[in-house]
């Protein structure tokens, strides 16, 4: 499947820059077409102007009624020609109609290893404090399709990271990370090959 990628990113966007790295790097066959924040003062909006990719913040406060908000999602999707939805760090939940429009076309990567530790309200460092809370000896990240829950949705791929004695909530937060921006990119080239069929 040729990938032309969205992406949709509330913060950093590190997940985004190690794909566009990659795609950039001929280690990934696939377009960035277009990067959209909620967040006017998010770094991934200055990663994609730096880049030359098109950009635009989108959000309640140029959107206040959602409908339009999602409209305007939409058609930015549209008129960039996006055929895949690449969620990293987005901080809102897409409605209906932007999963409707994008059915199995909406992906997203969690920093735990869903079911565990993941829907409302666990974001961030709270993912990594459950599970340092928990007596989970293992921790991982997961990509899954986006179906309008939070954090539900077919399971494309997961991998499993370890947890150690010493580990602290930002420890783990951070070796998690590192192993999304490889695990993000190695589902989109299994998808692009064929391996992942999105419409099972
Ligand atoms: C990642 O941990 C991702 O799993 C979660 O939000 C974080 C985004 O990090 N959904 P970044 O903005 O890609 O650096």
């Amino acid at each position: 499947m040729e990938l032309r990628l969205g992406f949709m990113a509330s913060h950093n966007g590190s997940n985004v820059e190690a794909i566009i790295g990659n795609i950039e790097n001929k280690n990934l066959e696939a377009l960035a077409k277009v990067v959209i924040s909620n967040n006017s003062d998010a770094e991934v909006l200055k990663m994609a102007r730096d880049k030359n990719i098109p950009y635009t913040c989108l959000s309640s406060k140029n959107y206040p009624d959602f409908n339009l908000l999602e409209q305007a999602i939409i058609g930015t999707m549209r008129d960039n020609d996006v055929n895949l939805v690449i969620l990293a760090g987005y901080m809102k939940l897409l409605g209906e109609d932007v999963v409707n429009a994008y059915r199995n076309r909406i992906l997203n990567i969690h920093p735990s290893l869903l079911p565990n530790h993941g829907g409302r309200g666990m974001y961030g460092i709270r993912i990594h404090e459950a599970v340092i809370n928990s007596d989970d000896e293992e921790t991982g990240a997961t990509v899954h399709v986006v179906n309008g829950d939070y954090d539900d949705g077919r399971i494309l791929a997961q991998c499993i990271i370890p947890r150690y004695e010493r580990d602290t909530p930002e420890t783990l937060a951070e070796r998690v990370l590192r192993f999304e921006h490889v695990l993000y990119s190695q589902v989109l080239r299994d998808i692009q090959k064929g391996i992942i069929n999105l419409d099972e």
